[in-house]
């Protein structure tokens, strides 16, 4: 770069006595010159400026076209499949489609490629680098400049008519070029950019399609679970949907909400470890079946723990979803914070299936005694803002706005005034009576 612009000064200095013509024509130059240095201290800011593309394009268009006093003028990207130029900023032309767009052939593709420089076009010449075949007639140009980084093509800068129509000289060319390092330079930057949010996107949504894929093959291990406890059966599938809608109630993202449903999906895993006859026992467990039934915690965490899921959480939820605020859960007996979110949900989740679901020593509990109880003992055994997600997704239930139902058609129904009361006291219990002003 220095030594275009030192060759621009050398030539403006030679010829001390010079004809009134000469030293119009070095005016000329050194004016030119101060452009160019001056369109290059103006470029770094915009180039690096945090905005959009399309106004540094015209930006850009701009710089150039007032450095070389062009009229007209497209900045062009180069697109590589299919080949094709197609326009980023066109100014001064008075009529022309946006976006202009410019396919090449490989001879073309080359051509731009294997140029040093800008180039002036003639009628016959236009054809070489530019084809005919888009929405824009390449005789609309006088002058193309390619733009590469490392030799390769990222975009090209087309020129029509001067002021006053006169010819882009060789200094104007040179001035172009210098300038068109800059440019390329911006053009290949917005071309990795967009690359780049591309592939996040596609991972995005092969992501996506994993999670469908594990949601799929959890829920069949789901109702696997179950299979073996026929007295139970859909509740891992249940457990799994409630915690989701709760999360989701709380304004967690959609990825939280997939670990939930997982998780929930999951949590019992462990029970494939317990003795089948324990499910269906119609009377209490002794004491030691009571520890065999407890273990499906600490197996399940050991099942899960060698699988390497897209949630890290799902270990600790199936470990310690019987693990409750006031410590009396197990097996490591937490305590309050200790518990982390997405277990308390899950745990919510679990309680309030197993509370309205038949089981060997008892019908199920309605769904008002149920929710009853559960805001009875909260905060001291379940999270109050997953009781209130619970009872919102219960609402919407009531006054028809869920558009997947929360409940399955037997748990029964509550009127909204009822979960409204419900709520209340539930809000009466954690402030402790006292009132906030909102
Ligand atoms: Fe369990």
């Amino acid at each position: 770069m220095l030594a275009i612009v030192w060759r621009m000064v050398l030539s403006n200095c030679s010829g001390i006595v010079a004809p009134a013509k000469r030293v119009a024509a070095q005016k000329e130059n050194f004016r030119r010159l101060l452009r160019t240095v001056e369109t290059l201290s103006d470029l770094g800011p915009e180039m690096t400026a945090e905005r959009d593309f399309t106004q540094t394009a015209h930006t850009m268009l701009s710089a150039l076209m007032h450095a070389t006093s062009a009229r007209e003028g497209v900045l062009f990207v180069f697109i590589e499949k299919p080949s094709m130029l197609t326009s980023v900023a066109a100014q001064g032309f008075a009529l022309i489609p946006e976006p202009s767009v410019v396919p090449l052939l490989p001879r073309h593709v080359h051509a731009l490629s294997s140029t040093q420089g800008a180039v002036l076009l003639a009628k016959t010449s236009a054809d070489t680098f530019l084809s005919a075949n888009g929405n824009v007639a390449p005789e609309l140009f006088k002058c193309v400049a390619p733009l590469k980084v490392a030799g390769k093509l990222v975009g090209a800068v087309a020129l029509g008519r001067r002021d006053g129509d006169s010819v882009y000289d060789e200094d104007g060319l040179q001035s172009l070029d210098l300038l068109c390092h800059y440019v390329a330079l911006a053009v290949q930057n917005h071309a990795l950019t967009q690359t780049l949010a591309q592939r996040v996107s596609e991972n995005l949504r092969l992501m996506a399609s994993l999670h469908g894929f594990y949601d799929n093959a959890l829920e069949a291990f789901a109702a696997a679970i179950d299979v073996k406890h026929v007295n139970i059966h859909g509740h891992s599938l249940r457990v799994g949907r409630y915690a989701a809608a709760i999360g989701d109630a709380m304004g967690m993202d959609s990825n939280d909400v997939a670990a939930l449903r997982s998780a929930g999906y999951l949590h019992d895993i462990g029970k494939v470890a317990v003795d089948k006859r324990l499910f269906g026992k119609p009377t209490s467990l002794d004491p030691e079946e009571f520890q065999e039934m407890a273990d499906h915690t600490t197996v399940g965490h050991q099942i899960v723990t060698g699988v390497q899921f897209p949630w890290p959480r799902i270990p600790e939820i199936v470990r310690w979803h019987h693990e409750r605020a006031d410590g009396s859960g197990y097996p490591d007996g937490l305590l309050n914070d200790d518990v982390p979110m997405s277990v308390r949900i899950v745990g919510l989740a679990d309680t309030f299936d197993a509370m309205t679901s038949l089981r060997p020593y008892r019908e199920p509990i309605s769904l008002g005694a149920t929710l009853s109880e559960i805001v009875r003992i909260t905060p001291q055994k379940f999270d109050p803002a997953a009781v209130h997600a619970l009872l919102v997704q219960l609402r919407r239930d009531a006054v028809g706005s869920n558009r997947t139902p929360f409940l399955e058609g037997s748990a029964g129904h509550l009127g909204p005034s009822d979960i409204d009361h419900l709520a209340a006291n539930l809000q009466h219990k954690v402030s402790s009576g006292r009132m906030f002003l909102t």
